[in-house]
C-alpha cells in the first residue's frame, strides 16, 4: 500500500538571484507528524507555499497522494484535501467560533449567491450540514464550550486551535501549520503540542513549521531542517538533535531552549 501523502522532488523557488528554496526533497507519509525547522528566512514558509499551490516552483515537482499537483491552483489543492494555516492568525474576530469553523466548509457547499439571498432549500441544507459538522469538529477536539464565543475574545492559544479546527472542516488528508506556536507562552505551547498529538491520534497527518525547538522535539516524529533554502538534515528528533551541521547552523552554541547540548569544538 502506498502511504505517501506529500512528496517534494528537488523543489527550487528562486526570487531573482535569491534561492529561497533550493533542491529540497522530502516525503511525508500517512500518520506522520512532520516538523520543518530552520532559522529566519531559511525558506520554510516558501516551501509550504510551493507545496500548497500558492507559489509555483522554479523547478521540481510536488506529489499529493501520488498525484502530480505541481502548478495546480491553491483552491484546487485545498479541495483535494491539503489544509493549511498561516503564520499570522486569520480568524474573523467579530464572528463566533462556530461561525469561523463554518467558513472552513465553503469548498464543500452548493450554496451560491442566489441560494444565499433566497435562503432556499440548498441554503438550508448547507446551513444544517455546516452547523452539525462544525459542532462535531469542536466536540472532537474539546472546544465545544467556546462555540458561541466571539473569536476575538478568546485567549491567543485557543484562537490558534480554532484556526486549526477550521482547517479540519476541509476533512484534510494533511494539515500544514505555519508556526502555530509563535507568540505563545510555555503553557500554551505545551497545550498546543498535546493538541497536535491528539489530532494525530485521531488519524490526521500533520506537517508543522516551528521555531521552538523543544516543541518540535516533543511533538514531531520526523524533522526536516532547512538552512539558506537547502535541506541540511532529515530524520527523527534524535538524529536531528545529534547532527553536527544542524547544531552549527541552527543551535548556534549548542543551546536548545531549556536543554543544554554538549558541543565539542
Ligand atoms: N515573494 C517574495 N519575493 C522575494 N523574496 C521572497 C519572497 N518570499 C520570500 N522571500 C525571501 O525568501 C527567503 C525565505 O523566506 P521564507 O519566508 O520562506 O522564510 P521562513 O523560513 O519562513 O522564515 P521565518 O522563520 O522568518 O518565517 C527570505 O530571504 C525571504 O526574504
Ligand atoms: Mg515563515
Amino acid at each position: 500500500m502506498n502511504t505517501s501523502v506529500l512528496k517534494a522532488e528537488n523543489i527550487c523557488k528562486y526570487y531573482g538571484g535569491l534561492k529561497a528554496v533550493d533542491k529540497v526533497s522530502m516525503e511525508i507519509e500517512k500518520g506522520d507528524i512532520f516538523g520543518i525547522i530552520g532559522p529566519n528566512g531559511a525558506g520554510k514558509t516558501t516551501f509550504f507555499n510551493v507545496c500548497s499551490g500558492i507559489d509555483r516552483p522554479t523547478a521540481g515537482k510536488i506529489f499529493f497522494c501520488g498525484e502530480d499537483i505541481t502548478g495546480m491552483k491553491p483552491e484546487k489543492v485545498a479541495a483535494k484535501g491539503m489544509a493549511r494555516t498561516f503564520q499570522n492568525i486569520m480568524l474573523f474576530r467579530f464572528m463566533s467560533v462556530l461561525e469561523n469553523i463554518k467558513i472552513g466548509f465553503h469548498l464543500q457547499l452548493k450554496t451560491g449567491f442566489v441560494s444565499a439571498i433566497l435562503r432556499n432549500k440548498t441554503y438550508q441544507n448547507d446551513e444544517k450540514f455546516t452547523l452539525e459538522k462544525g459542532r462535531e469538529i469542536l466536540a472532537m477536539i474539546g472546544l465545544e464550550k467556546y462555540a458561541n464565543t466571539l473569536a476575538g475574545n478568546l485567549p491567543y492559544g485557543i484562537q490558534r486551535k480554532v484556526e486549526i479546527a477550521r482547517a479540519l472542516a476541509l476533512d484534510p488528508k494533511i494539515l500544514l501549520l505555519d508556526e502555530p506556536a509563535a507568540g505563545m507562552n510555555p503553557n500554551e505551547t505545551t497545550s498546543l503540542s498535546e493538541f497536535i498529538i491528539k489530532l494525530n491520534d485521531l488519524g490526521y497527518t500533520v506537517a508543522v513549521i516551528e521555531h521552538d525547538m523543544k516543541f518540535v522535539m516533543r511533538t514531531c516524529k520526523k524533522i526536516l531542517v532547512l538552512n539558506f533554502g537547502q535541506k541540511i538534515c532529515e530524520g527523527t528528533p534524535d538524529i536531528v538533535k545529534n547532527n553536527q551541521q544542524v547544531r552549527e547552523a541552527y543551535f548556534g552554541k549548542g543551546l536548545i531552549i531549556g536543554e543544554k547540548l554538549h558541543v565539542e569544538n
